[in-house]
């Protein structure tokens, strides 16, 4: 949440800041900023998005080769004008931008107020600025001169809370400050230039070579070199990386959003997510990853999966799928309620963490629960380098390759890929799974790409269903066993880009409640594949029609019993059952976007949201 740049070189450093700030809007579009360092500072910043500010800059002075930009998800204070980053402490020493959260910013701030300080915006970033400036005066005016980097070193001691910053001081304008603890910062390295950015996108059009920093680092950068140390003024060896990510990963690549290339993306995805890792002819399965925690992980009393969103739907299928691969009882929690509940941890007890970005703030803060406890924890993370990878003992990356629209798409097919293959392999090693059904698994899990290429060319089919139910205000999913997740997943996919209320339930539990809500108006989505339910779902349909209700039924292939009692079906191929979540949610994200597109919603950047949730 919140996207951060800076730059220092020879180049305009406003069109690298710019060009990076569109490339990390789906960390936040509520307002952006950019300032500039020179005989004075010149800092430019508006409500909206990084359009609206270049809009702003036509006429401004904006040269230079030196600058910092933000775009920003609101946390304290509404998105205005003065809430915009870069923020400036009040005697213009400073000039900052932050993703994250001070949490102790009230008491400093009063603090502060105090001390005669003045504050022009609502946001916990003003009161760092001031607090950074206090420290530096402060220092001064006792006769202890403090350098820059120093008050920031000091001024960060006394915070809680998370943050990625840059800083321009006035005395020392030929530096940018960078400092992470809990958001994310990657240092980009180029010749006589460097880049500083929230996530790798906007640097590595110029450069591959990369520093992700730690928590507690500060840097600074000049163009004769960069200076890397700690809270604690300890010097720190920069670990530069080189990343492997290429533009055209990056853009729309003719797509009109998106969200359509990474629904179209999936079969590619799920491909590169097991490439090397399953092998169909020899029946083979290897996930390297886990190869040095593999005897603890067949040995597991229990698993907790752990993550917050699309992330926790693809968990709760995963749930379905250790117990009937692994027969290890398995439970699924909400990465925000199991960091405060003081959940029962034994040691030993095996914990996957799983996070598209790997930077989501309360997944991480439930690994380091966790970890306390004395857990196994794993991640599944598709972001390579990012936070939660580093935080645990293992893991396995999903290869979808970056995700930028906000509504997860590709990441949970990826993710439920990852989570099948574990629970194969783990199931195979503990021989909760035959040799035989090991190796059917294999075959129909390889077989899943070809499948969903064929649910994306109904796409047309999908198009004209979302015509027909564009206009309700409200929708039900239902779905069992397996399903039962993918109905959440797409009510979600609804809810957040369309702004139409959606909830899923286990189909058998409408009859406890929810059918009270059915008529004509009410769609009802159905996931009705076959599998040991599918009389069962068949009487739910029947109940959800005898209602009036709009019946859209998922169904398998051929099915010719639903085709007569629902209004509309979207067919998608058979599979086994445990892996008909890959097959099944396709149409479901394609019904939401289409439906999205026709009302005219801003299907990329849903208004509320951020893609990358770096605040509790
Ligand atoms: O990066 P993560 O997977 O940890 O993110 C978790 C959720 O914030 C994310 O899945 C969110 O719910 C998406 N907007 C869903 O489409």
């Amino acid at each position: 949440m919140c996207g951060i740049v800076g730059y220092i070189g020879k180049r305009q450093a406003c069109e690298v800041l710019i060009k990076g700030l569109k490339r990390l809007e789906y960390r936040g579009y509520d307002s952006a900023g950019v300032a500039f360092s020179g005989d004075s500072f010149r800092i430019y910043k508006c409500k909206g998005k990084v359009s609206d500010l270049e809009e702003q800059l036509k006429d401004k002075n904006i040269n230079g080769c030196m600058g910092m930009g933000h775009t920003r998800w609101a946390t304290h204070g509404e998105p205005t004008n003065n809430n915009a980053h870069p923020h400036q402490s009040m005697n213009g020493k400073f000039v900052i931008i932050h993703n994250g959260i001070i949490e102790n910013y009230a008491k400093l701030k009063s603090g502060l107020e105090k001390e005669g300080y003045k504050f022009a915006s609502e946001t916990d970033t003003e009161v760092l600025a001031n607090l950074i400036e206090y420290v530096y005066l402060h220092n001064q005016n006792n006769g202890d001169s403090l350098s820059c980097v120093d008050a920031v070193r000091v001024a960060l001691n006394m915070v809680e809370g998370a943050y990625g910053l840059v800083i321009m001081s006035e005395d020392n304008p030929e530096k940018l400050i960078a400092a992470r603890k809990g958001s994310p910062l990657v240092i980009g390295i180029g010749r006589g230039e460097y880049f500083i950015a929230s996530d790798a996108t906007p640097i590595i059009e110029y450069t591959n070579s990369v520093i992700y920093l730690n928590d507690d680092d500060i840097a600074v950068i000049g163009l004769d070199g960069l200076n890397l140390t700690n809270l604690k003024k300890v010097k720190q060896i920069p670990n530069i990386k080189k990343i492997d990510l290429k533009l055209d990963e990056i853009e729309k690549n003719g797509f009109e959003h998106y969200m359509l290339k990474e629904i179209y993306e999936q079969p590619r995805a799920i491909r590169d997510t097991y490439r090397g890792r399953l092998n169909f002819e020899s029946k083979y399965l290897k996930l390297g990853g886990l190869h040095n925690v593999f005897s603890e992980l067949k040995e597991a009393k229990r698993i907790m999966i752990i993550a917050c969103g699309t992330s926790w739907h693809a968990g709760l299928v995963g749930e379905y799928l250790f117990e009937e691969f692994t027969r290890i009882p398995t439970e699924v929690e909400y990465a925000s309620e199991f960091r405060y509940r003081n959940p029962v941890i034994n040691k030993g007890d095996l914990v996957i963490a799983i996070s598209q970005s790997g930077e989501t703030a309360d997944t991480l803060a439930a690994i380091q629960l966790a970890k306390k406890a004395g857990a196994i924890v794993i991640g599944i993370c598709n972001v390579v380098g990012s936070s939660i990878p580093r935080e645990t003992i293992a893991g396995v990356y999903t290869h979808a390759g970056p995700e930028i629209g906000v509504a997860s798409t590709k990441a949970f097919t990826a993710q439920v890929t990852v989570l099948t293959m574990m629970a194969m392999a783990i199931g195979q090693a503990n021989q909760g799974l035959t040799e035989k059904e090991f190796e059917d698994l294999i075959g129909e899990l390889y077989a899943i790409p070809d499948k969903i290429e064929k649910i994306l060319n109904t796409s047309n089919h999908i198009k004209d269903i979302a015509e027909k139910i564009k206009d309700s205000t409200n929708s039900l999913y239902l779905g069992r066993g397996y399903l039962f997740p993918v109905a959440l997943e797409g009510a979600l996919k609804l809810k957040e880009i369309s702004y139409i209320h959606a909830e899923g339930y286990p189909a058998a539990e409408m009859k406890h409640g929810p059918i009270a809500l059915i008529d004509e108006k009410m769609p009802v989505i159905v996931l009705a594949t076959k599998d040991h339910s599918y009389d069962k779902i068949v009487s739910n349909i029947q109940e959800v029609k005898a209602r009036k209700g709009c019946i859209i039924a998922i169904v398998t292939e051929g099915d010719t019993t639903i085709k007569e009692m629902a209004d509309y079906v979207i067919e998608v191929p058979q599979s086994d059952f445990a892996l008909a979540p890959l097959l099944t949610v396709v149409p479901l994200q394609l019904l939401s976007y289409y439906i999205a597109v026709y009302r005219g919603c801003n299907v990329d950047q849903p208004r509320n949201l951020a893609k990358s949730v770096t605040v509790e």
